[in-house]
């Protein structure tokens, strides 16, 4: 069933007649040079949990590629002096922005202040933020525990999708022109929203009990492909789904835990937050173009219980 206007006929539905795809729904980029394929300059970006950790990389990403970016926080205030380093290093605009991504109203606003205040615009959002599953065995744990990190890993993706989707379109159907000063976008090439996946919707965790978090990220990256289609016309969608990195999100894990992940990466480390900066700033840039509904995993992480026993017996010298 189709919620909306019925006498709009809106992108998603003039993609494709009767289940086929039409030809040339898209354009390609005019610009054929790799570097600057990569610029963002003149473009907007907004990356929610970006006060510290991976966040907080993929905004330096995107400044030192031009963009203006919008940190989002929610807890952490030393968001806002990352920020006026953000802006002082790369001469972008760089503001911070207290947000709850559990709150859909609160997104809407945000998004759009953010939008109308920087230069008019929208091309890149990144949901980002996220919570792990700290109560270990599923049945053990809380309901309540579990309610939240959906609500925080899976609901708010799609909140943010559905406030940023709303721009996307908006700038897509007003011919790249910005909705609200009606100025022609410069470097405009549809919009791109990204999700912060994990290597933990592609596999269960061992020795650590997570489901529900592998079961939010499972579905984030799902809900990206699915969206890839339903969006083809005026926005890619796309996730990254990293490995272990080192970061505050797993401060609660025990060090003996983290020697056992380590014991099962072939690199024998956690990556750093920094390692990830190219996979986002590909898929924010026109360089990515043709790639959308794809899942970038940043990992080499043992798979199988094959290999997963191959490595055990290693490490015990066997
Ligand atoms: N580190 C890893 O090994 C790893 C691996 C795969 C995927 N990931 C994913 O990567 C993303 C970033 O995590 P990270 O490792 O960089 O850890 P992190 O530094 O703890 O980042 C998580 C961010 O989420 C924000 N956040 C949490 N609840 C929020 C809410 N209700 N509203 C708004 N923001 C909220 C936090 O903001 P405040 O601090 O301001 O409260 C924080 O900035 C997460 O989605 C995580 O699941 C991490």
């Amino acid at each position: 069933m189709v919620v909306g206007p019925a006498n709009r006929q809106a992108p998603e539905d003039s993609s494709m007649k009767n289940g086929v795809f039409k030809q040339y729904n898209t354009e390609a980029p005019k610009q054929t040079q790799v570097l600057p394929l990569f610029s963002l300059k003149h473009k907007t970006a907004i990356v929610s949990g970006s006060g510290a950790g991976i966040g907080l990389q993929v905004v330096h990403a995107f400044a030192e590629a031009g963009a203006n970016v919008a940190i989002w926080y929610h807890g952490n205030k030393e968001a806002l002096d990352r920020a006026a380093e953000v802006e002082k290093k790369y001469g972008v605009k760089c503001k911070a922005y207290r947000t709850d991504v559990t709150d859909y109203d609160n997104i809407k606003t945000t998004i759009d202040e953010i939008a109308r205040d920087f230069n008019g615009r929208l091309d890149i959002f990144v949901a980002n933020a996220g919570i792990p599953w700290t109560q270990g065995r599923m049945i053990d744990g809380e309901l309540s525990h579990y309610h939240r990190v959906i609500a925080t890993d899976l609901d708010s993706v799609f909140y943010s999708a559905k406030a940023a989707g709303e721009l996307f379109r908006r700038q897509c159907e007003a011919g790249g022109t910005s909705v609200f000063s009606g100025e022609k976008l410069q470097n405009y090439g549809y919009g791109s929203f990204i999700a912060t996946s994990s290597m933990s919707g592609h596999i269960a965790n061992i020795p650590n009990h997570q489901s529900a978090y592998n079961a939010a990220k499972a579905g984030v990256r799902h809900l990206c492909q699915s969206l890839a289609v339903e969006w083809v016309k005026f926005a890619r969608v796309n996730s990254v789904s990293p490995g272990y990195i080192a970061t505050e999100i797993s401060n609660f894990v025990p060090p003996e835990t983290k020697a056992i992940w380590r014991g099962k990466i072939p690199m024998g480390r956690e990556g750093e937050a920094h390692e990830l900066k190219g996979a986002y700033l590909y898929l924010a840039s026109d360089a990515s173009s043709y790639t959308t509904g794809t899942d970038i995993v940043v990992d080499f992480y043992v798979r199988t219980r094959a290999d997963t026993a191959l490595f055990d017996e290693r490490q015990n010298g066997q």
